[in-house]
């Protein structure tokens, strides 16, 4: 049997968009195709974690080994984090809105000929992040992500104060890389103690690392 150095340990991973609703129809969303949190979910499994994965909607089939809980919103995403502590190990892979509709309309909103588009008043949504890298409860071990287009490494260590995380896992997803939404990943572990350049792996092999060095961790 392989090793399982996380056998007694607890995990929460996030993964995948939410979906913000503007009526019953329409949504507001981050792109996310729940890949690498999907794989970071299996990998602490397959180390011998009790991994509960709190999934956006995502068209990717469920890791064998995890518990599931799908959800919607930010707001059920942070209910659902929540609901699961105590964890040793948390793990935000979801690519969370930033914003709701303020008052989500309980009908679909019709277009009215000769009217402009009705205007959409946004809120912010609550940080999952934030809010477990500073709850009485915080996981031993906090691990965000970071997706940018620029300056990956300033703005994964400036995350990593303000979020209160352990580490921030930062990739480059500019639209040339392929990284969002392909099967490959090429990551930087920032940390206080400095920043990992990882090798361009596959999503799989990223998670099975970052499991590696999660239980590494303990
Ligand atoms: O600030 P930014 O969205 O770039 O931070 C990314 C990290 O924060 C990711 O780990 C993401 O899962 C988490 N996050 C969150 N809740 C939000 C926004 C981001 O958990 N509302």
């Amino acid at each position: 049997d392989a090793p399982k150095p996380l056998a007694g340990k607890k995990a929460i991973v996030t993964s995948g968009p939410t979906h913000e609703p503007i009526d019953p129809v329409r949504y507001i969303a981050n792109r996310s195709s729940g890949k690498q949190g999907h794989a970071i979910a299996g990998a602490l499994a397959r180390l011998g974690a009790e991994v509960t994965l709190v999934s956006g909607p995502v068209t990717i089939p469920d890791p064998a080994g995890v518990n599931l809980i799908h959800v919607e919103s930010a707001a059920n995403m942070l209910d659902a984090v929540t609901s699961s502590l105590p964890a040793d190990i948390a793990v935000f892979v979801a690519a969370v809105a930033d914003w709701r509709v303020a008052t989500a309309s309980g009908n679909k909103i019709k277009k009215k000929e000769g009217e402009g588009p009705a205007p959409l008043e946004l809120t912010e949504n609550p940080d999952i992040l934030k809010t477990i890298g500073h709850h009485e409860n915080r996981p031993q071990l906090v691990v965000g992500f970071a997706a940018e287009t620029a300056d990956v490494v300033s703005n994964a260590q400036a995350k990593l104060a303000r979020k209160g995380a352990d580490f921030i896992v930062a990739n480059d997803v500019s639209p040339e890389t392929g990284i969002m939404g392909g099967d490959r990943n090429r990551v930087r572990i920032v940390s206080k103690d400095g920043v990992e350049d990882w090798p361009d792996l596959s999503k799989d092999e990223t998670a099975a690392r970052l499991a590696e060095r999660i239980a590494g961790a303990f």
